[in-house]
Order: C-alpha cells, then sequence, then structure tokens
C-alpha cells in the first residue's frame, strides 16, 4: 500500500477516536487547528504528494480531501451536540395547567356614582369638589345650622380638633361653589360623609352623598321635583316612583325627605323597605335665603334648589344588598356577584 494513503488511514482512526472524547470550546478548536488547520496533518499529508508516483497523485490527493471534508462535518456536527447540551433547560412546564386571571373590578359605589354623574351631566351639571376635612364654619354654620343644634354634638359629628370636622354631609360643597361663582350655578357634589353612627343594616359610620344645587332666577319647587323625577327613572327604569314628604332641614325652606318606590318587592312590602313599599333616598327643598346671605347672593333676585342623594341606598336598591355593611367589608364573594 501506498504510504501516504496507509498514514491516511491511520490519521482517520486516531482523529474520530480524538473527537469522541472532546467536549471543550477550547478542545474542538484545537483538533481544528491540529487536523484541519493550514499547518493541520490533512494539509502536510497533501504536501507530501510530490513524493507519491505521479499516476497515484489523483487517487491519494481525492482521499486526503474526502477525509478533510468528513473531519470537519464530523467536527461540525460535533459542536452543535454540545451546543444543544450547553443551552439550560427551560424552565417553562408546558404540561401544567394554566393559571386563570382574576379580573378586577370597580366598586359597586363608584360604578353608582359615575352612573349619577352620567345622568346629572345629561341635565346641565357639572361636578364641584369639597375637602372631606371641613370647617364648622362650611359644615354648619353657612348652612344655618347654629351652635345648639344636635347635629353639632360630639356624639353626631367626628371632630379632627375644635372647630374642624370630617364633613356629615356634602352640603359644604354648596356653600364653596356659591362663594366662587355668580349664578347660574347648577353642579353636582360627589363625595364621602362621615357621622357618629353605630353600624348597623342601613347605618355605617362612612357612606357616600351626591349634593345637587341650582340657583338662578325663577328655580320653583317643581324644578326640582322634576329633576328628581327625570333622575329617578334614568337610574330605575320607568316603574319607579318618587315622593316627598314635608320636612326640616335649616338649610332649605321648604324642606322634604323624598322617596323612591322600593325596586326590590316592588313596592310590596320587604325588609329594605320595612315593608313600607318606599326607601328614603335623602333631603332636598328651596335653598334658605339666609344661606344666599353667608355667600352674597341676593334673595330677591335668585332662588334655587338643593337636594342631597344617598349613594349607598342607590347602590343597594340597584344591586338587591340588603345589608350596607356589605359595601364596605370588601368581600370577594359579594363583590365579584355584581
Ligand atoms: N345634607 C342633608 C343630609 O345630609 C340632605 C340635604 C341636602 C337636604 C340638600 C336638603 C338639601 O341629610
Amino acid at each position: 500500500m501506498i504510504p501516504l494513503l496507509k498514514k491516511l488511514e491511520e490519521l482517520r482512526n486516531t482523529a474520530f477516536e480524538e473527537l469522541e472524547s472532546l467536549s471543550s470550546k477550547a478542545d474542538f478548536e484545537a483538533f481544528r487547528v491540529k487536523y484541519l488547520g493550514r499547518k493541520g496533518e490533512i494539509t502536510s499529508c497533501l504536501r507530501e504528494l510530490s513524493s507519491v508516483e505521479p499516476d497515484m497523485r489523483p487517487k491519494v490527493g481525492a482521499a486526503a480531501n474526502e477525509l478533510k471534508k468528513e473531519l470537519t462535518e464530523a467536527l461540525e456536527s460535533r459542536l452543535n451536540e454540545a451546543d444543544v447540551k450547553a443551552k439550560p433547560k427551560s424552565k417553562i412546564d408546558l404540561t401544567l395547567p394554566g393559571r386563570s386571571h382574576f379580573l378586577g373590578k370597580k366598586h359597586p359605589i363608584s360604578r353608582t356614582v359615575e352612573d349619577i354623574i352620567d345622568i346629572f351631566y345629561g341635565l346641565g351639571f357639572s361636578v364641584a369638589q369639597g375637602p372631606d376635612v371641613e370647617t364648622d364654619y362650611y359644615n354648619f354654620d353657612a348652612l344655618n345650622t347654629p351652635d345648639e343644634h344636635p347635629a353639632r354634638d360630639i356624639n353626631d359629628t367626628f371632630y379632627v380638633e375644635d372647630g374642624i370636622c370630617l364633613r356629615t354631609h356634602t352640603s359644604p360643597v354648596q356653600i364653596r361653589t356659591m362663594e366662587n361663582k355668580k349664578p347660574p350655578v347648577r353642579i353636582i357634589a360627589p363625595g364621602r360623609c362621615y357621622r357618629k353612627d353605630t353600624p348597623d343594616a342601613s347605618h355605617a359610620p362612612n357612606f357616600f352623598q351626591v349634593e345637587g344645587l341650582y340657583v338662578d332666577t325663577n328655580v320653583t319647587f317643581a324644578d326640582l321635583k322634576g329633576v328628581i323625577n327625570v333622575f329617578a327613572r334614568r337610574m330605575f327604569g320607568s316603574d319607579v316612583k318618587v315622593r316627598f314628604r314635608p320636612h326640616f332641614f335649616p338649610f332649605t325652606e321648604p324642606s322634604a325627605e323624598y322617596d323612591f318606590s322600593c325596586m326590590i318587592c316592588g313596592g310590596k312590602g320587604c325588609r329594605t323597605c320595612k315593608n313600607t313599599g318606599w326607601v328614603e333616598i335623602s333631603g332636598a327643598g328651596m335653598v334658605d335665603p339666609a344661606v344666599f346671605g353667608h355667600v352674597g347672593y341676593d334673595p330677591s333676585i335668585y332662588s334655587g334648589y338643593a337636594f342631597g342623594m344617598g349613594v349607598d341606598r342607590i347602590t343597594m336598591l340597584r344591586y338587591r344588598i340588603n345589608d350596607i355593611r356589605y359595601l364596605y367589608d370588601n368581600d370577594l364573594r359579594v363583590l365579584t356577584k355584581l
């Protein structure tokens, strides 16, 4: 056998054996240089071709090139293998069941407030706001509620310090708005209120109201009744009935409380309406001239109506919740049902 062919045969055996034992990148590179490099074993064999008989040269040359090709391919495939092994295994287990996502929702009170605002926007009202921590002046005095009035009692009101309290209603926003604006005024003021009430099915120490105020020339009680009726229908549909009962508030004259027919029993009588068929929503009336005196409006030119609105009660009627405390407990069994 031609010695060079024999040498190539031996080279093939040792090279393939060696290739099997390699693992690191550096090993593979050293292998490539040793066998396939410009000064490597195969090149040196090709250089020795001149020592071979001329008619045998093509055969030996082809064998050398064939070995070069085989080794190059084998090295390539070992490198790929090593590359795949080097990659960390994926941490994602595709066989696990999927995780379900819990979608958040707006609190029912927020939804009711937004819907109330929408309805009043449609009636030409805009939204006004005032602070939760109020002065005696805005919460009581300017609303014609004198010092000796029971609402000012320490047992009914949360005082932060002398002369400063958590507002007991949204009515102080009436004063703040009128102080800053000449008539016509047409606002609603949604917000949180606080009273020292012991919690029960219909009382919570904090709750929500929406105040309404419209002052212009020639505003009458008929306008007030009209706007409350339109509101009731837009909120509860055309079956709802509205009634006004005479009442007293220091800051309105005449004053009334107003009720909606109970949407839970359809007016027949149930727990929520205490078997009366009616649910009290809040108070309302014509702005007392004494209040206009505090904000510099001339009562001989202007008249106006004001109303409150118990957001919690409206929410309870809409979603058929018979205890106000559910609204403040954050119990998901209640909140996710709505
Ligand atoms: N502020 C009164 C209350 O909280 C409700 C009310 C508002 C009454 C506006 C008359 C006019 O009970």
